[in-house]
């Protein structure tokens, strides 16, 4: 069974807030998005491999430790896994960038591809796979087939906001990955909706509603 990891650090649940606050607008929103992604890259990059090199010091010589070179992909679901996208790259500026294009059929719920193009050696990359929000887990499920149908074998699902209900379903059907999360909310609505989440993250990252 994967882990689930949420990070409950202070900046983390305060900024989280900010962006459930249905007065917070388009501009505040993304830069929130933003800050929390920065923050989150830190702990689920915890487990990077690190080498030891040999440096010079204005001191002495000296041996450090720096990573040992582990390739990196982020891989946004369109549209709203966009918004953390700047804020990883910020700490991993060497990572490349897939795209997956999913939207999540109103009526059914389901996943619907539009797009897909990965980084052509994804399959040798540790994949960071991120989406602000994990309702019913469809669509984050079906991006991880996709992902592993071209190979990648090493993902990790980053979501700011998960339901019990995608949770349940991503580990159900992809045990071997981790889900890191700034926050488990209650359940999801009639809609498929996470109560009380931020709303649509999409819209208000983007300013379409
Ligand atoms: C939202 C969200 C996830 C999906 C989560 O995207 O960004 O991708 O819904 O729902 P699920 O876990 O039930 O699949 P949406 O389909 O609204 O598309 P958008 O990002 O283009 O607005
Ligand atoms: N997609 C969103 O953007 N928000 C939700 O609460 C559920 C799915």
């Amino acid at each position: 069974m994967s882990k689930v990891h949420v990070m409950d650090h202070p900046l983390i649940q305060h900024k989280v807030s900010l962006m459930r606050d249905k007065e917070t607008g388009s501009k505040e929103f993304r830069e929130l998005l933003n800050e929390i992604s920065m923050l989150m890259a830190y702990e689920v990059t915890r487990d990077l491999p690190l080498k030891t090199v040999e440096i010079e010091t204005p001191i002495c010589r000296a041996q450090t430790q720096v990573i040992a070179g582990k390739k990196l992909a982020i891989v946004p679901i369109l549209r709203a896994g966009l918004g953390m996208v700047d804020g990883i790259m910020s700490l991993v500026p060497a990572a490349k960038v897939g795209h997956i294009g999913l939207y999540r059929d109103p009526n059914t719920l389901e996943p619907v591809e539009y797009y897909c193009k990965l980084p052509a050696d994804a399959e040798e990359r540790e994949i960071l796979l991120v989406d602000p929000m994990l309702a019913t887990g469809g669509s984050a499920s079906a991006a991880i087939r996709f992902l592993k149908r071209r190979g990648c074998k090493n993902i990790k699902l980053v979501n700011l906001i998960a339901a019990p209900e995608g949770i349940a379903r991503v580990q159900a059907d992809h045990p071997d990955v981790d889900i890191f999360v700034a926050a488990m909310d209650e359940k999801l609505n009639d809609h498929g909706y996470i109560i009380p989440g931020l709303g649509d993250a999409g819209d208000r990252l983007f300013g379409t509603k």
